[in-house]
């Protein structure tokens, strides 16, 4: 909402370029911008493209004075030059992960950065948690075999969650949300991050090694940003470390696993489950119908063809509640500079 104390409206003008929108944004974004709008002398111009922000497009945002990003658009040091070349004096992400933009070229091109670091942290830790009923539960499955009058439960067994051990990698805002769901139902939740965070502790789960969580844990779920310290979380070596059958759950960042030695773990069975809402090279494909190509990235097809393995193309944060929020502290940080990284 709206920071008190602080207000635009001393005449300059915004002109924002949003860029990979798709149409539930930019309604999101026109409802929103209408209502402000109304309430200042220099409305904000708003223009919807639905391609990417990328090297080249961003040498057409001349008279742009914002661009709005999300996860997949290209802010690399070639793009902020050319955003710099165009005057462009803010990149605004409407999203929490900016492992995509390069902080350091922006700042020194002196173009500020911002994103939106929380907005309903429980929409992205229920969508964990479809993810992890559904595999576990098959339900996707059953669906299809009802419809067509297959009732037969051969395939369809899953385990019962209360008292499992699940890892949690991670233990920020979506992280800990993630924990009391988990709680709720009964689990014992353990948990890798490098700052401890008390409250953690409180709710009734408990901080261990990174090796001791990955062997314990019959499901493990992770909720830690992508830099250069957590790329690959996820590998041959710490594949090795987890119990046979495992879950193996992420909706943060593709980047976390080494997909190659997931497709190994898969094979030897040492995977038996894995969800994902994310994937490494994902701005090539998500958020578009490809349904009529022939789709190129072979380990992406390759990780389809699995029975136990259930993708969405990230979708963990697609609720109408946060879509609201992201809109609202988008234009906020737009208005009045909050949330730089
Ligand atoms: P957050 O910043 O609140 O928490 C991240 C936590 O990870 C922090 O406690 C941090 O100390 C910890 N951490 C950092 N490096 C780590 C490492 N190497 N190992 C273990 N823990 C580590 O972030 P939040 O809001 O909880 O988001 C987590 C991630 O979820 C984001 O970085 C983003 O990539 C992803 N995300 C995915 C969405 C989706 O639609 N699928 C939507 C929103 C966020």
């Amino acid at each position: 909402m709206a920071q008190k104390g602080l207000s635009l409206d001393d005449g300059s003008s915004r002109n924002v370029a949003f860029f990979s929108t798709r149409p539930y944004e930019k309604q999101v974004f026109t409802e929103l911008l209408n209502v402000r709008n109304e309430t200042l002398t220099s409305p904000i111009e708003a223009t919807f493209f639905e391609h990417p922000l990328n090297p080249s497009t961003a040498l057409s945002c001349e008279g742009f004075s914002d661009v709005v990003v999300f996860v997949n658009d290209d802010v690399s040091e070639a793009t902020i030059k050319a955003l710099s070349q165009n005057n462009v004096s803010h990149v605004a992400l409407r999203c929490a992960g900016y492992n995509n933009v390069d902080v350091d070229a922006a700042a020194e091109m002196g173009i500020s950065v911002s994103r939106v670091p929380a907005y309903s942290p429980e929409t992205v830790a229920e969508h964990t948690l479809a993810l992890i009923l559904t595999l576990n539960r098959k339900t996707h499955k059953a669906y299809n075999r009802v419809r067509e009058g297959n009732f037969n439960l051969q395939g369809l067994m899953g385990f019962t969650l209360h008292e499992k051990n699940v890892g949690v990698i991670g233990t920020g805002k979506i992280g800990k949300a993630v924990i009391r769901i988990l709680l709720g139902f009964g689990c014992n939740v353990l948990c890798f991050d490098p700052t401890q965070d008390s409250s953690v502790i409180c709710m009734g789960a408990q901080y261990v090694s990174l090796d001791e969580l990955l062997s314990k844990s019959v499901i493990v779920t992770l909720h830690c940003p992508l830099n250069e310290h957590s790329q690959h979380i996820i590998n041959a070596d710490s594949i090795a470390k987890m119990p046979d059958g495992v879950m193996l759950i992420n909706t943060s960042r593709g980047g976390l696993l080494d997909d190659a030695a997931v497709i190994k773990g898969l094979k030897s069975k040492k995977i038996g489950y894995l969800g994902l809402d994310v994937y490494e090279r994902e701005s090539e494909l998500f958020f578009s119908d490809h349904s009529q190509e022939i789709i190129q990235d072979d380990v992406f097809q390759r990780l389809t063809t699995f029975p136990n393995v259930l993708i969405t193309g990230h979708q963990g944060f697609f609720t109408q509640e946060a879509l609201h929020e992201i809109g609202e502290i988008t234009l906020d940080n737009i208005m009045y500079g909050g949330n730089r990284l």
